[in-house]
């Protein structure tokens, strides 16, 4: 059997351990999981809606997302047709890249950055130019030098992950007047809810072009990670062309009626926003105070940079029942990152980080140059 041969030099993704996983294979009764930007509060406000909607799970789900697409429509003030779900927002990722590219063409993506646009268009045939980052932002007037006649899409990740920073609204808005309208600039917002007020009002950007898509997600602030559940909002040409090669029922029956709940409940994000806020400050201080460098961060995660191979901070970590997210997938070897958890769970974090400093060196500033990382494709 012959494989497609974009596959002879794709890694699985590995994504964070999980914490059963940990927990068996350590022998460990209590494990920290700060490794997948998730929300360490259990979503109790949808606990109603999933229990009445057991009773109809003989019964295939919606294809349309019905009354959640009634309800986006009306918050964002668009037509219902300019919506896209996912399975997940990263299944966005897919429908764009099936539904736009062909032999010969090229996606922009920056690097390091969300790996999935990366892989996802290696996979559909796509040259993948990258664009290093810049003192770990988003470098725009590189990304629009990039632009050539076989440029099909830009994928920008905002806020940034692995990085955690931000491209504002100015900037934004100054990068796409340097964009022709056959190249879509998708907009990944996977952290909205945790970013600044500069933020980009991305649903502006889409009022005046036709070459925009942004997407956003139930995983993170409204913590429905395990549900899988995100959309996409962009022109009604754009949305027809995705939902053509989507799968009639990819958003589970739980997933809708728990996507409505967190729409409808203000509290939960009330309480989350300024929760992981608060937490944050409290990491940032922990961090100063052992002389490690991190990135300040618009999202529920902070990059940090140990100077030197994570490896066995890593491996030292879970062994103490905290599990933070390797960089080695994006080649960032003497990189980590750590989600903002409980404030029990940052506090086991700095307090573990400290023994392990106390052990080994000490962290000191470093200037990452991102150009000389290697691909990822290649490791
Ligand atoms: C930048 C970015 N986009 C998208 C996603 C995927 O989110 P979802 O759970 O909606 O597929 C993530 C998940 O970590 C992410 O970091």
């Amino acid at each position: 059997m012959r494989f497609i041969k974009e596959l002879k030099n794709l890694k699985v993704y590995k994504p964070g351990k999980p914490i059963e996983e940990v927990k068996g294979s350590l022998g460990l009764e209590t494990v920290y999981k700060l490794a997948s930007n998730e929300i360490p509060f259990p979503p109790l406000y949808i606990r109603k809606s999933i229990q009445a909607e057991l009773e109809n799970i003989n019964r295939y789900p919606q294809g349309s997302c019905h009354y959640l697409r009634k309800f986006l429509a009306k918050k964002f003030r668009i037509n219902e047709s300019q919506i896209v779900f996912g399975n997940g927002s990263d299944e966005i990722i897919v429908l764009t890249l099936r539904a736009l590219i062909e032999k010969g063409d090229e996606v922009i993506v920056a690097y390091p950055t969300f790996l999935i646009y990366e892989i996802q268009a290696a996979i559909s045939g796509a040259k993948v130019v990258r664009v290093p980052l810049k003192e770990f932002h988003y470098d725009l007037p590189e990304l629009a030098k990039k632009v050539n006649r076989k440029t099909k899409i830009i994928f920008i990740a905002n806020p940034d992950n692995p990085t955690g920073t931000y491209c504002n609204h100015k900037e934004i808005s100054n990068f796409l007047k340097l964009i022709p309208k056959s190249v879509l600039v998708y907009f990944d917002e996977a952290y909205f809810e945790f970013a600044p007020g500069d933020f980009p009002k991305t649903e502006q950007f889409l009022r005046m072009r036709d070459n925009v898509i942004f997407t956003r997600t139930f995983s993170k602030a409204y913590a429905l990670a395990g549900l899988r559940i995100g959309y996409g909002i962009t022109t009604l040409k754009i949305a027809a062309a995705l939902n053509k090669v989507r799968e009639p029922f990819n958003i589970n029956r739980f997933a809708q009626v728990a996507g409505v709940c967190a729409l409808e409940n203000k509290g939960f994000l009330k309480k989350v926003i300024p929760y992981i806020e608060r937490e944050k400050k409290y990491l940032y201080g922990g961090l100063s105070g052992l002389g490690v460098f991190f990135v300040e961060s618009a999202a529920n995660f902070i990059l940090i940079d140990l100077k030197k191979d994570t490896k066995s901070l890593y491996n030292y970590l879970l062994k103490k029942g905290v599990i933070v997210r390797e960089l080695r997938g994006w080649g960032l070897k003497n990189f980590f990152r750590v989600t903002i958890g409980l404030h029990k769970e940052n506090k086991k974090f700095i307090g573990c980080l400290r023994g392990y400093l106390q052990k080994s060196n000490k962290c000191g500033r470093s200037i990452v140059e991102f150009k000389h990382c290697p691909s990822r494709l290649n490791i």
